[in-house]
């Protein structure tokens, strides 16, 4: 690969040719830098090759005719006719596709400017345009060096691993994904365990995800142009289908009633509350990440009872004793009706929440979880009514917003705990499916 540098300052590549890689592949011929200064060409004594600009205004303007000679002085082989690039804050930014179409041209020529830049008529005698970016810098050289750099490394045998090549940023359109080397945990920054367990396909997958959320997140523009494949996509929907649930979750609510529920004879009662009850379904409600859990209980004395437990667990020596059971109790309140927990959702949610009926019974018209999830999915909060004793009783069913499919299982008995069965809808609702 050849590259010929037009510029007046050619004693500024010096020590960037002599370095690191570059430097080996200029030492091994890989790579062929030289240099032809527009000065040489210049008609006068003092080898000027800037002049004011026509019509007046700032600076000094660099002149066409020495500088269109020192192009054509640029020696070159018969079959091959130098590729002419003018560096200027003017042409197209550079990306990774223009290295690639300059290796394919063997010889390109970087035309550098300074001070105000080119007489307009030199583009008459050029390729193309680069730009580094949208800044101005002093000359153009630094822009030449980041173009022989970066088409240096495509040369084969320039890079020792050319498969680094492809998967380093802008590679195929992605940008790179994170990269860690020892040590494994720095200021309590870990190294993300997946990269240490050596299971080099769950590496790969984690690593290609990386990579598409990454430019998903970072860089639009080049999310835009790239086209992700079938596998891609797989990766990708898991962990959307992550984010979605646990977006959809948040506007959830479980309401664990103990009034109007039917006892054992079908008679109207109000149950007692159970301790097992207040931890377990908020700790479901929590890891399926849920807005709130209201336990309701007309009676004074049962609200008080769970407010009791609660302050032990949330404030009191159970507090300090399991921090993790306090971040579950934490979404817990109790309340006195089912209408003061569709108030307070309200309030919370800045909309009026559907109801969802739960039961044991197959009834006409109950609906699966992806129909509440597509409520939930329109900005819709929604809350979860639990029944104890027996079972929510016919008018909360009946007024009920939806009703949710019930669980079954294969055998003939059904009946689950209340705790049971809301971590099982829970699940159905926002638990996500992964290989077991
Ligand atoms: C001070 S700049 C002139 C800028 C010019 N007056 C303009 O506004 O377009 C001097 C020279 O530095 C080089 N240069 C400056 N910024 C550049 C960039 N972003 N990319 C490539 N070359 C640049 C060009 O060769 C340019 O002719």
């Amino acid at each position: 690969m050849r590259f010929t540098v037009v510029t007046i300052f050619p004693e500024a590549f010096d020590s960037f040719l002599r370095a690191s890689l570059l430097g080996k592949a200029v030492a091994q011929g890989l790579v062929q830098v030289d240099f032809v200064d527009p000065r040489a060409f210049a008609a006068d004594k003092h080898h000027t090759v800037d002049d004011t600009p026509y019509g007046g205004g700032d600076g000094m303007v660099i002149k066409v005719d020495p500088l269109v000679a020192a192009l054509e002085s640029v020696g070159h082989d018969p079959d091959l006719s130098p590729h002419r690039v003018l560096l200027t804050p003017q042409g197209e930014p550079l990306a990774q596709r223009h290295l690639v179409e300059l290796l394919d041209r063997r010889h390109v020529v970087l035309v550098c400017g300074r001070y105000e830049g080119f007489d307009e008529r030199i583009r008459t005698f050029v390729h193309q345009e680069l730009s580094l970016g949208d800044f101005v810098l002093n000359g153009g050289e630094v822009a030449a060096m980041a173009i022989i750099d970066g088409v240096s490394r495509l040369v084969p045998g320039v890079i020792g691993k050319a498969s680094s090549l492809t998967t380093e940023s802008h590679g195929e359109g992605l940008l790179e994904y994170p990269q860690y080397t020892r040590p494994r945990e720095f200021r309590g920054l870990a190294v993300p365990e997946v990269l240490v367990e050596g299971n080099h396909a769950r590496i790969d997958r984690w690593r290609r995800l990386q990579m598409l959320v990454r430019t998903r997140q970072r860089r639009p523009d080049l999310w835009e142009r790239y086209q992700p494949s079938g596998e891609d996509r797989t990766i990708l929907a898991e962990v959307d289908g992550r984010e979605d649930r646990a977006e959809l979750a948040g506007r959830a609510y479980v309401a664990l009633l103990h009034y109007p529920v039917y006892d054992k004879g079908k008679r109207i009662v109000t149950t007692a509350i159970t301790n097992l009850d207040l931890h377990d379904i908020a700790r479901s409600s929590r890891t399926f990440g849920l807005g709130g859990y209201f336990v309701v209980t007309p009676v004074a004395s049962q609200q008080e009872l769970a407010r009791r437990i609660l302050a032990h667990w949330k404030e009191g020596h159970g507090a300090s004793y399991n921090e993790d059971r306090a971040e579950a109790l934490a979404l817990l309140e109790v309340v006195e009706s089912l209408e003061q927990v569709l108030t307070e959702v309200e309030a919370r949610e800045g909309k009026r929440p559907l109801t969802v009926a739960t039961s044991a019974a197959a009834r006409p018209g109950q609906v699966t979880g992806a129909e509440v999830r597509r409520w939930l999915g329109s900005g819709q909060p929604v809350v979860i009514m639990m029944g104890t004793g027996w079972g929510l009783a016919t008018e909360v069913l009946e007024r009920a917003d939806l009703a949710l499919r019930p669980v079954h299982g294969g055998a003939a008995y059904n009946h689950l705990s209340v705790r049971s069965a809301a971590a099982i809808l829970l699940d159905r609702l926002f638990g996500l499916r992964e290989e077991t």
